[in-house]
């Protein structure tokens, strides 16, 4: 196959893709396909369009291997389409409602995936007063990697009204998603396949060394103990596993996702709480999907493999 790696990108999360990418070319080398890696953030001094530069390289399928704004929220996928070109991963919908972490909530909750309570605020009220009862999460409503969330705790800022001395995501996004923080711990699950084909994989429990699972704890070695699969009870891990299924399959999510929980132990079944849903998960030497299929017996080409047969399908 001619397979053109797009990669990059112009995003808070592109050294991110740059290093998933690394991983899927070589993949694709061992599997013996023709390989093109296109870097969505190096724009040509000639002006060259994007749409040119994809179809210059006359991929049979392209593998997306962006992550976050613009790759994967829809834009990159309608041009795609647009170009008649295959791809990886979800399409323009699933992409466009998942990057939404606050819209994705709302479409999931009539399903039965429970989410904590959330709302989306102007960054400058937060000078004058707490959006939510402390302690509660602080996020850009549409990024990944955990790129700009903070957990605001009693203990936060001295307990003076957050925005003031503080450096915070509330410096670089007008608008913030405010969220109740859950107590407890952190698991992930992934969604393989499209349509009936779907299945979860497993559940991996996320333990950081110190502090909450942030981007040096999800990108730096010894950071953060995966546990996979997860320790947890069985009634558990088949509640996050048919939630992961659920947001998959009504957001209409191709080839891969993967969902991110919160588990408050001490609420048993009730303390599980749907975080977001992942439809460019990562692919590097630390990420979970990749993880979890080699715990299935999946090693990494194999699982490059299958997106790309899922996507030209
Ligand atoms: N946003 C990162 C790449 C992930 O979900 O794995
Ligand atoms: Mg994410």
């Amino acid at each position: 196959l001619r397979v053109t790696i797009l990669m990059g990108g112009w995003g808070a999360e592109r050294a991110v893709s740059l290093v998933s990418a690394q991983g899927i070319i070589a993949a694709c080398q061992t599997l013996g396909h023709h390989v093109t890696p296109l870097d969505m953030g190096e724009t040509p001094a000639d002006g060259t369009t994007l749409a040119a530069r994809l179809t210059a390289t006359t991929p049979d399928v392209i593998f997306n291997a962006l992550h976050g704004t613009p790759g994967e929220d829809g834009v990159v996928q309608g041009l795609l389409d647009l170009l008649r070109i295959p791809y990886t991963h979800s399409g323009v919908t699933a992409s466009a409602i998942a990057i939404d972490k606050q819209l994705t909530k709302a479409v999931l909750a009539p399903h039965g995936v429970r989410a904590p309570a959330g709302r989306i605020i102007e960054s400058a009220g937060l000078h004058h007063a707490d959006p939510l009862p402390r302690p509660y999460v602080l996020k850009p409503f549409n990024e990944g990697s955990s790129v700009g969330v903070a957990i605001v705790t009693d203990h936060s800022n001295h307990g003076s009204p957050i925005g003031r001395d503080v450096a915070g995501p509330w410096q670089h996004y007008a608008t913030l998603l405010a969220e109740t923080y859950i107590a407890g711990r952190e698991l992930t699950v992934t969604v393989l396949g499209s349509g009936e084909k779907a299945r979860a994989l497993c559940v991996t429990e996320l333990r950081p060394v110190s502090g909450f699972y942030d981007y040096d704890a999800k990108y730096t070695d010894g950071l953060t103990i995966h546990i996979c699969p997860a320790d947890i009870p069985a009634s558990i891990a088949a509640a996050a596993c048919e939630m992961s299924l659920t947001a998959h399959r009504v957001l209409g999510c191709r080839g891969v996702s993967r969902s991110d929980y919160r588990w408050d132990e001490s609420r048993d079944d009730a303390g599980l709480y749907f975080i977001e849903i992942n439809t460019q998960p990562g692919m590097t030497p630390l990420s979970l999907v990749p993880e979890q299929a080699k715990a299935l017996g999946i090693d990494y080409p194999t699982l490059v493999q299958l997106l790309l047969d899922d996507a030209l399908e």
